[in-house]
């Protein structure tokens, strides 16, 4: 509520990871929605280029000094928590330093919050706390087996969010991503990931000659083409779903809910490939690898519950829009006419 000496009449939502890819594109949203955003950022994987707001703290969420002095300063009646460290091959490799950021850091953050009587927390989670599924698509009550540290990592988190509103005058809303695609259409904002692992993008930096080829990690799965499938989901929907959790709070005072973000359709890894090909009409090189150890075969979400729930739906519903912006930022960043 307070920025920078004076009283803000808005709504001043702290944005941890806000300089990240999905922070950055919920950062822009909630401008345009006329939020005060504050965003607090170490910019390890976050890009200063994606803040924007002059609301900016560079810190790290274990820095409890500063975080104080940030709460102290802005006044936030809200907490959107997108910093985290999300690679899964990385969490398996070295654990400790998942645990040591996505859980104690975390706590550092939540309770942090809660000193200064913040009563709104939403939480980025995944699709990564279900593990290999049994059913598909995936409801929300579905069994919860993460297969490696990062999924772990995850699913203590939300499990703290839970015990916390059950016990303190904190409403959490856990929002599991399952996979985040695409990028700012209005071009203002991209994905940069060191190294780059997703899909889409490899895909799109191979057609932009950044690349020799793209592999795909296994075509032996028990799916119709042999590739895994996954629910790409648009980074401007999972921003709107935030924006909407945020207003649920508001509306329910629920205590815990946890919700999918996706929009129900599962498309192989071959077809994502075929269609950046169209989307791009270049004749992308492709090699066929072996499985990627920890993928599971196929993750689709039932995304009923957030529709309902959060009263909002996803507005990109077909891949190739979403392959669409992400080629458009490839094309600004490499300069490709
Ligand atoms: N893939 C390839 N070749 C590549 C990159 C990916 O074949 O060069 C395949 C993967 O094996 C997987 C699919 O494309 O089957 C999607 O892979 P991504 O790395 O794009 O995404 P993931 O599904 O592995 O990961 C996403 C999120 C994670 C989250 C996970 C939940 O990015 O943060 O979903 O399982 F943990």
């Amino acid at each position: 509520m307070k920025v920078g000496g004076f009283m803000s009449e808005k709504e001043t939502v702290l944005v941890t990871g806000g300089a990240g890819y999905i922070g950055s594109h919920t950062v822009k949203q909630l401008l345009k929605k006329n939020y005060e955003v504050v965003v607090f950022d170490n910019l390890v994987s976050g890009n200063e280029e994606f803040v924007l707001t002059e609301n900016f703290v560079k810190g790290d969420i274990g820095n409890r000094k500063l975080l104080n002095e940030t709460f102290r300063k802005y006044e936030p009646e809200a907490v959107m928590h997108f910093a985290a460290h999300c690679r899964v091959g990385e969490s398996v490799r070295d654990p400790a330093k998942y645990y040591e950021n996505n859980v104690v850091k975390g706590l550092t953050l939540l309770d942090t919050a809660r000193n200064f009587g913040i009563d709104k927390f939403i939480f980025s989670s995944s699709a990564a706390i279900y593990g290999d599924p049994e059913e598909v698509p995936i409801k929300e009550e579905a069994p919860k087996e993460p297969e490696n540290p990062y999924g772990r990592t995850k699913l203590t988190f939300e499990r703290i969010l839970e015990d916390y509103s059950g016990a303190y005058p904190v409403s959490a809303c856990s929002l599991r991503y399952f996979n985040a695609a695409g990028t700012d259409p209005e071009g203002e904002l991209g994905e940069i990931h060191d190294p780059e692992t997703h899909l889409i993008p490899v895909v799109l930096e191979a057609a932009a000659g950044e690349r020799d080829y793209v592999e795909i990690f296994g075509s032996d799965y028990d799916t119709p083409d042999g590739t895994a499938i996954r629910d790409f989901i648009h980074v401007n929907d999972l921003a709107m779903a935030h924006i909407s959790a945020l207003d649920m709070l508001d509306r329910e005072g629920e205590n815990y809910l946890a919700y999918n973000l996706g929009t129900g359709q599962g498309h192989s890894v071959k077809e994502v490939i075929e269609t950046c090909k169209e989307v791009t009409e270049i004749d992308i090189p492709v090699r066929e690898g072996n499985r990627r150890p920890g993928d599971p075969p196929k993750l689709v979400a039932d995304p009923g519950k957030g529709y309902r729930g959060l009263n909002w739906e996803p507005e990109f519903k077909d891949l190739s829009p979403i392959v669409e912006t992400s080629w458009n930022w490839i094309k600004q960043r490499y300069n490709i006419n």
